[in-house]
Parts: structure tokens; C-alpha cells; sequence
């Protein structure tokens, strides 16, 4: 297809702050629908950037023919209904972070597309840098044996969890979005170390086999400090420190070092540099290009739109984000059975 017609659904917070803005101003794709629970929500969306189509149902959007894909953001546990319904009309879609919050709707998104031929994405905007490409070579093909694994996410997200967002912005989240269980599935978890452990899952190529965890909600109802530690399948061991207690003046740090048999390698996700150094002394780091954001929100709409007119790769691909959701999915049964768990359903 030459300019594939999206639409995008959930037009909350970050619809209005990536997606939308990102769309109306690329000729790589044509912005033909949005699609919103509140219809309010999404008429006045629609207004606001030229959108000629706006939906208060998904599957009126998905039956009305008119797009070749569809961009979801909605909240965390509603994923897996609305891609699934976008993937059984035929449609290619980019989900937001998480995939899904369980492994196996995960995985059957990933089946579902694969058997259909369609494009699965996620939104995990650090995959979406030149520097992580660089981190993806180097892991694969210069640090040798995957040793272990250190990463670390800090952020100020606990006011999200804390539900304190004024509602009546359009420039901040619905305060039930990321604080209520129900629509969020767990909190620093889902929200971040999906993030890191994204990241880390899609540069190695790699899956989890058992992960131990343990979380601090500290008084709230989704977890806010988290801690993990995880074996590889085929070897390899990998932490995971994260809070989302960063808030005024703490600077956030949001980085991952891999150490292998023949170099290791620094990732700072934050400034989007990354240093590797080689057994032999030397080193080689990656920072932006010119002009290029460390965190390009516009990227994951315009690479889902190149994806499908044939012009770019899949940055954010289905498997990798599903082995990123089986993962968290068994780090939160750890967290509550106070066992390790084994990581689930993982396809070929
Ligand atoms: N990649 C990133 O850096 C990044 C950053 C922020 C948020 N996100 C992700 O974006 C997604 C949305 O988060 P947000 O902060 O915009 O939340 P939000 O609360 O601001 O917006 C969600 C919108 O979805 C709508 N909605 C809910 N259920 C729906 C359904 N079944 N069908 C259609 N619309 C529905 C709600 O009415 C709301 O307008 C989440 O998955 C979140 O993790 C990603």
C-alpha cells in the first residue's frame, strides 16, 4: 500500500501528545479515524487535529472499513480486547506499552497476527533511536556470552499511581488510568519496567525462563518500587531495580548495562547514549544524531506507518513485547506467592 489510511484509538494523554501531533503532520500516512470509550472525548479530539472520522466503539470503527491499521492507546488491561478486535477485521496494529498484562493474551495476539499476515508493533519508544540499534548489534555480535544482565528505571510516575491527575486536562491522564488495578494492571511494573525490560528482551533476542520479585506499593494499590532478578533461557542471569518515587528535584535514571564474555555495555535510555567496551580496551559509543530526540515520542506512529506502505522495519515487534509481558506477568506471581515463578507459553 503507498500511504496507509490509520486510525488511533484511545485519545487520551499520550494520543494527544505523540500520536495525534506525529500523524497530521506526515505525508507517509493518511490520520482517517479516532476512536474513543467517550464519545465527547473523541469528537472534540477529532476537531482539534482535522481528524474526519471519530468512533465511540471500536467495532464500529473496525467495521466501517475505512483504515488499514490502528494505533491503540488506551489503558493497560483494555489491549488485548481492542487489538484482538482490530486483528480478527484484518487490520495491522500498534499497541502501547504493555502488549497486553497477561502472557498468554500476549501470545495470542502475536499468533493471531502471524497466522493472519499482519504487522504487530508495540509503542516502546527507546527501541526507536539510533543508539539502540547500536545497542542491539553490539549485544548480538560484540560482548560475546550474555553473563548477566544489571537495569535500572527511576521515574516520577508515583503521582500517576496516586491517581492525583486532574481529569478535566487534556494534557494528563484519566487519574484511573495508571492507579486503579483494573485498568492498569500493576503500576511501576507495567507502566516502566516494561520500558527496561523491553529494551533488554529486544537487544538480546533473548526470553526469560524464572524471574523472583518482590514489590513495595507502598500504600497504594499498584505496585511503586520494584525488584527482580532473572535467569535467561540458555544462561545468563539480570536484575531489575525501579521506582517511580523520582519525583521534584531527584534526577530520574533509567539505564542498563550488559556484560558479556568479551565486552560489555552501558546504556543510558534517558540521553540515548550508549558506550561499549571490548575485551581488547578499546571503546565505541553511540549518542543522537543531529536533530534526533533521546526520546522521539513522534517515531513509533511514523514507523508503524512505513512498516505497512513497505518502507521501514518493525522497530517494536509482537514477539519481543509479548516475551516482555510473560515476563512481568510472572514477576507479579512471584510477587505474590513469594516464590519464583516460570516465565509462560513462549512460541518457537
Ligand atoms: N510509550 C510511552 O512512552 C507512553 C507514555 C505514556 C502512556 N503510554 C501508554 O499509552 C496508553 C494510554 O495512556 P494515557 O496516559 O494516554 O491514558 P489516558 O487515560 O489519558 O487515555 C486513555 C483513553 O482511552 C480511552 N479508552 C478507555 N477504554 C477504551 C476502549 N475500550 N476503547 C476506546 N477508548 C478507550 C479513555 O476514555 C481515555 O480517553 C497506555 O497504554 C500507556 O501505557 C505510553
Amino acid at each position: 500500500m503507498s500511504v496507509p489510511r490509520l486510525a488511533v484509538i484511545g485519545t487520551g494523554w499520550w494520543a494527544t501528545t505523540a500520536h495525534l501531533p506525529s500523524l497530521v503532520d506526515y505525508d507517509g500516512a493518511e490520520l482517517v479515524a479516532v476512536c474513543d470509550a467517550r464519545a465527547d472525548r473523541a469528537r472534540v479530539v477529532a476537531e482539534r487535529f482535522g481528524v474526519r472520522h471519530s468512533f465511540n466503539d471500536v467495532s464500529a470503527l473496525v467495521a466501517a472499513g475505512l483504515v488499514d491499521g490502528v494505533i491503540v492507546a488506551t489503558p493497560h488491561t483494555s489491549h488485548h480486547e481492542v487489538a484482538r478486535a482490530a486483528l480478527d477485521a484484518g487490520l495491522h496494529v500498534l499497541v502501547e506499552k504493555p502488549l497486553t498484562t497477561s502472557a498468554s493474551d500476549a501470545w495470542e495476539l502475536v499468533a493471531v497476527a502471524e497466522s493472519a499476515g499482519l504487522h504487530l508493533a508495540a509503542g516502546y519508544t527507546y527501541q526507536h533511536t539510533r543508539t539502540a540499534g547500536f545497542v542491539q548489534r553490539a549485544v548480538r555480535e560484540e560482548i560475546g556470552e550474555l553473563v548477566c544482565v544489571a537495569a535500572e528505571f527511576a521515574s516520577g510516575t508515583v503521582t500517576l499511581f496516586a491517581g492525583t491527575e486532574d481529569p478535566s486536562t487534556a494534557t494528563e491522564p484519566h487519574p484511573l488510568t495508571y492507579s486503579d488495578p483494573a485498568n492498569a494492571g500493576g503500576g511501576q511494573g507495567h507502566a516502566q519496567v516494561t520500558h527496561l525490560m523491553g529494551m533488554v528482551l529486544w537487544a538480546t533476542g533473548r526470553q526469560v525462563e524464572e524471574v523472583s520479585c518482590y514489590l513495595d506499593h507502598r500504600g497504594l494499590a499498584v505496585d511503586v518500587a520494584d525488584a527482580m532478578a532473572f535467569r535467561f533461557v540458555g544462561g545468563g542471569l539480570g536484575t531489575v531495580t525501579s521506582t517511580g518515587t523520582a519525583v521534584g528535584g531527584q534526577p530520574p535514571h533509567q539505564r542498563i548495562r550488559y556484560y558479556g564474555t568479551n565486552g560489555s555495555l552501558e546504556q543510558d535510555l534517558l540521553s540515548a547514549r550508549a558506550t561499549l567496551y571490548r575485551g581488547d580496551g578499546t571503546s565505541i559509543s553511540s549518542e543522537p544524531a543531529v536533530g534526533e530526540p533521546a526520546y522521539p515520542t513522534y517515531a513509533p506512529a511514523r514507523c508503524f506507518a512505513d512498516l505497512l506502505s513497505g518502507r521501514g522495519p518493525n522497530l517494536a515487534p509482537g514477539r519481543p513485547a509479548a516475551a516482555t509481558t510473560a515476563f512481568l506477568d510472572a514477576a507479579y506471581r512471584s510477587a505474590a506467592s513469594g516464590a519464583p515463578q516460570r516465565v509462560h507459553a513462549r512460541m518457537g
